[in-house]
C-alpha cells in the first residue's frame, strides 16, 4: 500500500506542499519582523521627536524664568499613543510637577548627546522594552542636560507576528486540504490506466492474451505505453496461436504419410497383397511416402531453425548470373515436357557477397512453385536484374494468380492449395530472403499469373 503509486504521488505532491508552504511561512514571518520593527522604531523616533521638543521648550523657558510651568500630562499622553515615556538626566522635572517616569543615571548612557535605539527592561517593569532616546539640550549644541525615552514593550511584535503566524497556519492547512483533494484526484488520473496495465499484465503473465487494455484518454506516456502494450500483447497472442498452429500442422503432415505407410507394411505382413505386382506397388507406395518424410522433417528443421535464428549462413562471393543459369537450367527438362514457354533474361550478371546455397534454394523454391501452377503450354520467365543497391531475382508465370486476402498467408507455414505440398516452401524461402538481408515481393493479378521477386543486397550486410 505505502509502495503504492497511488498513495506514493499524492504523499509526494503534499509533501511538496507543505515544505514550500512554510519555506514561505517562514520568509513571510521574517520578513514581517523586520518590517514591523522598522516601523515601530520609526513610530518612536517621531513620538520621541516630537515630545523632546515640547519637554525642551518648557525647560528652556523655566531654565529662562525659573519658574516650572509643565503643562503636560505624561499619563494621559502615554495613555493617546500606548507607548511609555522616562526622563534620565539632571533634575530638572520634579516628578510630582511633570509626571515624567523618572530613570537611574546609569539605566542608559544618555550623556553622549547621541539620539539612540535600545532595548532594556525599565526598573519595576516586568517586560523588555523597544526604546528610542532623544537628548534634551538647553542650546542648540550644548551638553545635554537629559533625555527623554520613548518605549514601547517588544510583545507589541511578538503579538503582530503570532496574529500573522495563526493566520499564515489557517492558509497552510487550507491549502494542503485543497492539495490533498488534488493530488488525490490527479494520482488516481494517473494511477488508474497504469494499475489497469499492470492487472493486464499479469493476464498475459498467465497466458491471457486477449487481455483488454483501455484506452488512455489524452495519450502522454501513459497512452503511448498502453497502446504499445496491446500491440504486444496481440502479437504474443498471435506468436502463441501461430506456434499451436505449427505443432498441430506438423504432427498432422507427419501423421499422414506415416498412416499411409503403416497401412501398407501392415498389409504386406498380414500376406494380403500376394500378388507380385501389388507388392511392388505398396513397396513404392513406401519409398515415396518416406521420401516425402524425410523432405517434410528436413523442411520443418529448416524452417525452426530459422525461425530461431540458429542457422549458419555462409559468406562468399556468388555470381548471381551463373546461379540464376544453374536454376533455370534444372527445370529445362519439365518445360520442355510440357510445352511451356520457359524463357530467361538476364539484364546483368552481378556478383554479391551472400550464401548461395540458400539463394539458390530460394530461387528453385520459386521456380517449383511456378511450374506447379502454370497450366501446360503456359508461360514463366526467369529474370535477373541489378538497380540502386539491391539484385533482384523475378520468376513469372500465367498461373491462376494468388488472390488478393491470400498475399500473406501463403508465406506462412503449413499454408498450402497444393494436396502433395507441404506449405514450407514460401515460408523457408520468406525466412531465408530475411536471413540474407533481403526480401520476397509478390505481385499478382489473380486469373492472370503471379511475379515473385527476390530482392537481396548487392553489398554484404555489417
Ligand atoms: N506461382 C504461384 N501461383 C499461384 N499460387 C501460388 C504460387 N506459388 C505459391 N502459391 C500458393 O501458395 C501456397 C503455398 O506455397 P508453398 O509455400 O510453396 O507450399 P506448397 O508449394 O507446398 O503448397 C501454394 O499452395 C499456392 O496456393
Ligand atoms: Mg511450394
Amino acid at each position: 500500500m505505502l509502495g503504492s503509486l497511488r498513495f506514493r504521488l499524492p504523499a509526494l505532491f503534499l509533501v511538496g506542499i507543505v515544505v514550500s508552504g512554510v519555506i514561505a511561512a517562514a520568509i513571510a514571518l521574517a520578513l514581517f519582523q523586520s518590517y514591523a520593527h522598522k516601523q515601530l522604531l520609526v513610530k518612536l523616533r517621531r513620538e520621541a521627536n516630537g515630545l523632546t521638543e515640547l519637554y525642551q521648550k518648557q525647560a528652556i523657558a523655566a531654565n529662562d524664568t525659573g519658574a516650572h510651568t509643565l503643562r503636560f500630562a505624561p499619563p494621559q499622553l502615554e495613555r493617546a499613543t500606548g507607548d511609555k515615556i522616562f526622563y534620565v538626566g539632571a533634575d530638572v522635572f520634579p516628578d510630582q510637577v511633570s509626571g515624567l517616569r523618572q530613570l537611574p543615571q546609569n539605566t542608559v548612557d544618555w550623556r553622549s548627546g547621541k539620539a539612540r535605539t535600545f532595548e532594556f527592561r525599565p526598573p519595576g517593569f516586568t517586560r523588555t522594552y523597544l526604546a528610542v532616546l532623544q537628548p534634551m539640550r538647553l542650546a542648540p549644541r550644548s551638553t545635554p542636560f537629559g533625555a527623554l525615552i520613548v518605549a514601547t514593550p517588544k510583545t507589541e511584535i511578538a503579538s503582530g507576528l503570532r496574529r500573522l503566524l495563526e493566520r499564515l497556519g489557517l492558509a497552510l492547512i487550507g491549502g494542503i486540504l485543497a492539495a490533498a483533494v488534488l493530488g488525490w484526484y490527479l494520482s488516481r488520473r494517473i494511477t488508474r490506466p497504469v494499475l489497469a496495465l499492470s492487472k493486464a499484465t499479469d493476464e498475459i503473465s498467465r497466458g491471457h492474451y486477449d487481455v483488454d487494455v483501455p484506452e488512455v484518454r489524452g495519450g502522454g506516456e501513459v497512452g503511448h505505453l498502453a497502446q504499445r502494450f496491446r500491440e504486444m500483447a496481440s502479437r504474443l497472442g498471435e506468436a502463441e496461436q501461430q506456434e499451436r498452429n505449427f505443432l498441430m500442422s506438423v504432427s498432422h503432415e507427419l501423421r499422414t504419410p506415416l498412416t499411409a505407410i503403416r497401412g501398407h507394411v501392415d498389409a504386406l505382413r498380414e500376406g494380403i497383397a500376394a500378388d507380385p505386382a501389388v507388392r511392388a506397388a505398396s513397396l513404392d507406395m513406401i519409398a515415396s511416402e518416406t521420401l516425402r518424410l524425410e523432405r517434410l522433417v528436413g523442411d520443418v528443421l529448416d524452417l525452426a531453425k530459422l525461425e530461431a535464428q540458429r542457422f549458419t549462413l555462409l559468406s562468399e562471393e556468388v555470381d548471381m548470373g551463373r546461379l540464376c543459369e544453374q536454376a533455370y537450367a534444372a527445370f529445362g527438362e519439365q518445360a520442355r515436357r510440357r510445352g511451356i514457354d520457359y524463357e530467361k533474361r538476364f539484364d546483368e550478371s552481378p556478383t554479391i557477397v551472400t550464401d548461395g546455397d540458400r539463394v539458390l534454394q530460394i530461387i528453385s523454391n520459386l521456380l517449383s512453385n511456378a511450374f506447379r501452377w502454370t497450366p501446360d503450354g503456359g508461360k514463366v520467365d526467369l529474370e535477373l536484374g541489378a538497380s540502386n543497391g539491391s539484385v533482384s531475382v523475378a520468376v513469372d508465370d500465367n498461373g491462376p494468380g494468388v488472390p488478393l486476402a491470400e498475399r500473406e498467408r501463403i508465406f506462412r507455414p503449413f499454408w498450402t492449395r497444393d494436396d502433395s505440398g507441404t506449405g514450407l516452401g514460401l515460408a523457408i524461402a520468406h525466412e531465408l530472403a530475411a536471413a540474407l538481408g533481403g526480401r520476397i515481393e509478390l505481385q499478382s493479378e489473380p486469373g492472370e499469373g503471379s511475379r515473385f521477386e527476390l530482392l537481396l543486397p548487392a553489398a554484404p550486410r555489417d
